[in-house]
């Protein structure tokens, strides 16, 4: 990976490949390997940049709140250090989908394309987000096991947690080596996050829209009205995934992107 100082930061990246540039944004609290079978597939194609953002992989820590909006000056800032020039399409999943929301809000002209993967518009109710607190202390106390046991029941589709260890261990293994700092900071700025309904009509680039038929965070009815509320967007629902689509369904997700990406 390399790495590459941002807003008083080291950011450790991938970047692999030319043309286009396709940046992948992670949720919470993984990294980028998340994204390890899209950056295989996408690369020989585009310029894949799949950052570890601040506190996350081998990236910095950051021990304050960390909000979504300060996750999107990052990648900008991570864009502008890279020299890119051109609008990117940016893919941001869950928690990687309420950054590339504020990416939009802030810097929507640097966008060739956008999407949206098991995300979700609407902010925390006040019951999660007082959750989420709860947790985040918790976690700086006991370290990640608490999150993990409460977050992986959630994060995959039935037959894959019955039938798929490898991807549910590999996961739980990258959530059993994020700092509990960095876990703490994203827990409350996430739950500070904006409701960002409201600006899904006004979203003008092309737009696709992804989730697992199971996802149990953001459901597929929920994404689905995102879909409808932005007037770019197209919609795919992936049979037999939960909320991780790109490491459930990867052959699926792969062919949508290059699909998508290829009209850009
Ligand atoms: C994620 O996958 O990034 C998280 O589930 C997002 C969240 O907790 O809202």
């Amino acid at each position: 990976m390399k790495t590459q100082t941002v807003n008083g930061i080291e950011l450790a990246f991938v970047d692999e490949g030319g043309g286009l540039p396709v940046v992948l944004v992670h949720g919470f609290p993984l990294d980028h390997s998340m994204w390890n079978a899209q950056i295989d597939a996408l690369s020989r194609r585009y310029r894949v940049i799949a950052p570890d953002m601040r506190g996350f992989g081998r990236s910095g820590v950051d021990q304050t709140t960390v909000g979504m909006e300060r996750l999107a000056d990052d990648l900008a800032a991570l864009l502008d250090a890279l020299e890119v020039r051109r609008p990117v399409a940016m893919a941001g999943l869950s928690m990687g989908g309420y950054v590339a929301f504020q990416f939009w809000r802030k810097y929507g002209s640097q966008l060739a394309g956008l999407i949206l993967l098991d995300t979700r518009s609407v902010a925390d109710s006040a019951e999660v987000a007082a959750g989420r607190l709860e947790m985040a202390e918790r976690v700086l106390r006991e370290g990640p096991a608490p999150l993990i046991d409460n977050m992986t029941p959630r994060l995959f589709a039935k037959t894959v947690l019955d039938s798929r260890p490898d991807i549910v261990d590999t996961l739980q293994h990258v959530m059993l080596n994020t700092d509990r700092r960095a876990i703490a900071a994203a827990l409350r700025g996430m739950a500070e996050r904006p409701d960002v309904t409201g600006m899904l009509a006004k979203i003008d680039c092309p737009t696709l829209v992804i989730v697992g038929q199971e996802d149990a965070i953001s459901t597929s009815d929920e994404m689905h009205e995102i879909a409808r509320a932005i007037p770019t967007a197209e919609f795919l629902e992936i049979a037999g995934s939960g909320h991780m689509t790109t490491m459930e369904k990867p052959g699926e997700v792969n062919a949508a992107l290059l699909e998508f990406l290829d009209t850009l």
